[in-house]
């Protein structure tokens, strides 16, 4: 019988909706062929290869509906967590959708996510700013198993606002001020107040780099602040960057967030530029080293980055 090592592999993929040419195929046969306990399923594969019995009308009907249907855009993933919980995310199919990146989850948001998870002290219970969120994943993730006191995800285009807010609901989270319209906690049974009790507060915020104000930013009031793939082009490094200073300059006495950014590295110049950029402006940095848990899948082993930022 496949090893429970190999079973949670396709369950992982399964649930991810990875490529079908990306599950262990091979592992599987040589498992079926060898192990003395697959006769089992040999044998239903085998029965169902000579069936005699008349295919089912309904089955082939289903599929003509299913093949002559609209190609869909969007698809649901489940990405597990070690937790034993899972976040589930409505996302779309193409890498670029509505003139926007932010609609499907990057590996630099799956590799963020597992320094997090390995790092949680970073975020229990403290407020998060998350910039360029997309729809969420590393959001999700680390309310789910990080237990931040509060998580504010921000994002500046409406179809990913959209989307994001969809994807915190389908997760079970309620959204400020929805959290605060709740019954007083004296009306709820004791398991409800336990569970309220564990939830962070969440928010979502429309929060465009290039005409954010100081004023909204000191609002925020980030202990930490983070991000994944939002260092892609020089136009967007120089409004980020112009970001972080306003949050400096807004953050009157209180000790300054600490500020996490990963990134895949595509192309090298505009990782050089981004460092060139910060050291003009003075914002230190440094890279996190490389983490040594690997939770999440990723097609090919991506050339991502964690850097701190000192502002
Ligand atoms: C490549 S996606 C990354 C999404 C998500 N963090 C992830 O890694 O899966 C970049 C995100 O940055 C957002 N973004 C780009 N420019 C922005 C700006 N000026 N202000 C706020 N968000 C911006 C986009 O809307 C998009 O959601």
């Amino acid at each position: 019988m496949a090893g429970p090592g190999l079973a949670s592999r396709f369950q992982h993929r399964f649930l991810a909706a990875r490529q079908l040419r990306s599950f262990p195929w091979p592992e599987l046969e040589q498992n079926l062929r060898t192990s003395p306990d697959s006769s089992l399923l040999v044998d239903i594969l085998h029965k169902h290869e000579s069936t005699a019995a008349e295919p089912l009308d309904e089955l082939y009907d289903t599929l003509a509906d299913i093949l002559n249907e609209e190609e869909t855009t969007h698809c649901y993933k489940n990405y597990l967590l070690p937790t034993g919980d899972c976040v589930t995310l409505s996302e779309s199919v193409a890498i670029i959708s509505g003139g926007t990146t932010g609609l499907i989850t990057w590996d630099a948001a799956l590799h963020l996510t597992e320094w997090a998870i390995e790092t949680s002290a970073v975020f229990s219970n403290r407020t998060v700013l998350e910039l360029g969120s997309g729809i969420g994943f590393t959001g999700i993730a680390i309310c789910k198993t990080c237990n931040p006191k509060t998580y504010i995800f921000s994002d500046y285009h409406p179809c990913v606002l959209k989307q994001l807010t969809e994807n915190i609901r389908l997760n079970g989270f309620a959204l400020e001020p929805e959290t605060t319209q709740q019954p007083p906690t004296e009306s709820l049974g004791q398991e409800a107040k336990a569970t309220n009790y564990q939830k962070p507060k969440l928010i979502v915020t429309e929060l465009d780099w290039g005409s954010v104000t100081e004023k909204q930013l000191s609002d925020l009031q980030p202990d930490v602040i983070i991000a994944a793939d939002v260092v892609y082009d020089p136009e967007i490094i120089l409004a980020l960057i112009g970001m972080l200073q306003k949050l400096s300059s807004s953050r009157a006495d209180r000790k300054p967030p600490e500020v996490y950014i990963a990134f895949t590295i595509r192309n090298p110049d505009t990782y050089h530029l981004f460092h060139a950029e910060l050291d003009k402006v003075g914002i230190r940095w440094h890279v996190i080293p490389a983490h040594s848990n690997s939770i999440f899948l990723y097609d090919m082993q991506p050339n991502v980055t964690i850097l701190q930022l000192f502002i």
